[in-house]
């Protein structure tokens, strides 16, 4: 859809969902950027100063905000603390946070903290089969107890999508606010979390948004929540008009601006403010449709040709997010081999080679080959003679 406004990495880049590749665009604002610094050092705040802030209309966009609701700031987990700091509020019984077992782990170390700190315990909605969550089990956790509970919006291993709007609607039904980590979601698909009425949502921006790694995180609260104090408040949290009053009374910032503690990191904001500028004029729907034409192909052609791989993202578009799972005992080795191959895939333990065809750059053509590719790996057995010449590569550390 906007291959051009990319600069691709040589050979078939299918690891969106771990680190979207680099936007052109995404260049220039950095170039600019510390082309500022040099030129002007500390007189750039004066255009730096709301930065985070400027970006926050072309964020809502993409999770279904208003523009207030949302602030590129922190990381997921730096965010998730900030705003259970300020949500979780155990009382009596209710003390209970909810989240899965399938979660990805930062979020369960932190919610675990803060239901350990508020005398809850974490509930986690088990998994059946190890790779889903089956829709009764996630509704039977929302009981009377719980305070606070955490969904991702999509599994990170397995690819499913969950229902956000109806378990939203659950949890506050049991008494509970409900929040979202939508790192595999946002920029892949629509989301509604204003109209929803999520309580509050966290994600990265370095996966479909392309804002390179590290890059800064979201956050979304929804607007009934403004009232709140943060929990963790910091300078950059302070109303932007007297935060150089340097005052020893914290004023906080109207909307999710408040979240914010330290100084923000211009440089990182230029990545994501570039990356943002490439997804003007498309419609997330349009987004969604092309992401959803290109896992039925993967999933079409992987039926087709490598029947010994199953295909554990669930095959119904509304629990299907971006990425498509295949899992088989061989799944590291024929990552290696693939990475061997010019093709960058993911590998997620034990069995699970994960394929993220994007919207945005990845071409159908492609994943012929690499399917291709994958049928010659597993007729030759070629993936498993390099491993016993010792060529084999985990590629584990990324995220
Ligand atoms: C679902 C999910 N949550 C959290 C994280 C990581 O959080 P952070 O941005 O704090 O490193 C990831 C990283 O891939 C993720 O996939």
């Amino acid at each position: 859809m906007r291959r051009g406004a990319f600069a691709m990495p040589s050979g078939i880049y299918l690891d969106g969902n771990s680190l979207g590749v680099m936007p052109h665009a995404a260049h220039a604002r950095v170039q600019e950027r510390l082309e500022q610094w040099q030129r002007h050092a500390a007189l750039g705040w004066d255009d730096w100063f709301d930065l985070a802030e400027s970006l926050s209309p072309a964020i809502a966009r993409l999770v279904g905000a208003r523009p207030h609701e949302v602030i590129a700031t922190g990381s997921i987990t730096a965010n998730l603390h900030a705003l259970l700091a300020t949500l979780y509020r155990p009382e009596g019984q209710r003390r209970v946070i909810v989240a899965t077992a399938l979660d990805f782990p930062t979020d369960l170390y932190a919610l675990e903290s803060w239901a350990a700190r508020g005398g809850g315990e974490l509930r986690l909605v088990p998994s059946r089969d190890g790779q889903t969550l089956h829709p009764d089990d996630l509704h039977a956790a929302l009981q009377g107890d719980v305070a606070l509970a955490l969904f991702p919006t999509v599994l990170y291993r397995s690819g499913q999508m969950l229902d956000v709007s109806g378990l939203t609607r659950a949890g506050q039904a049991a008494g509970a606010l409900v929040g979202w980590d939508a790192a595999h979601s946002i920029g892949a698909t629509t989301h509604e979390f204003h109209e929803t009425g999520a309580d509050f949502a966290v994600w990265c921006h370095y996966k479909y948004v392309n804002a390179g790694p590290g890059a800064p995180g979201g956050l979304f609260l929804h607007e009934r929540w403004h009232h709140l104090t943060p929990g963790l408040p910091g300078w950059w949290g302070n109303d932007k008009s007297n935060q150089f009053e340097m005052t020893p009374r914290y004023r906080k910032a109207i909307g999710a601006g408040a979240y914010q503690t330290g100084t923000p990191s211009i440089l990182a904001l230029a990545a994501l403010e570039g990356a943002l500028s490439v997804f003007a004029g498309l419609e997330m729907a349009e987004v969604r449709q092309r992401s959803l034409e290109l896992t039925d192909y993967l999933i079409a052609l992987a039926d087709r040709h490598l029947p010994e791989m199953r295909i554990v993202t669930p095959r119904p578009h509304a629990e299907r997010g971006g990425h498509v799972s295949l899992s088989h005992p061989e799944a590291r080795q024929l990552s290696a081999a693939l990475r061997r191959l010019g093709v960058v895939p993911d590998y997620r333990e034990p069995d699970i080679l994960r394929l993220a065809p994007v919207a945005l750059y990845t071409t159908p053509a492609e994943l012929d080959e690499v399917v291709g590719m994958l049928r010659g790996l597993l007729d030759s057995g070629e993936h498993l003679r390099a491993q016993e010449a010792g060529q084999t590569e985990t590629g584990g550390r990324v995220t």
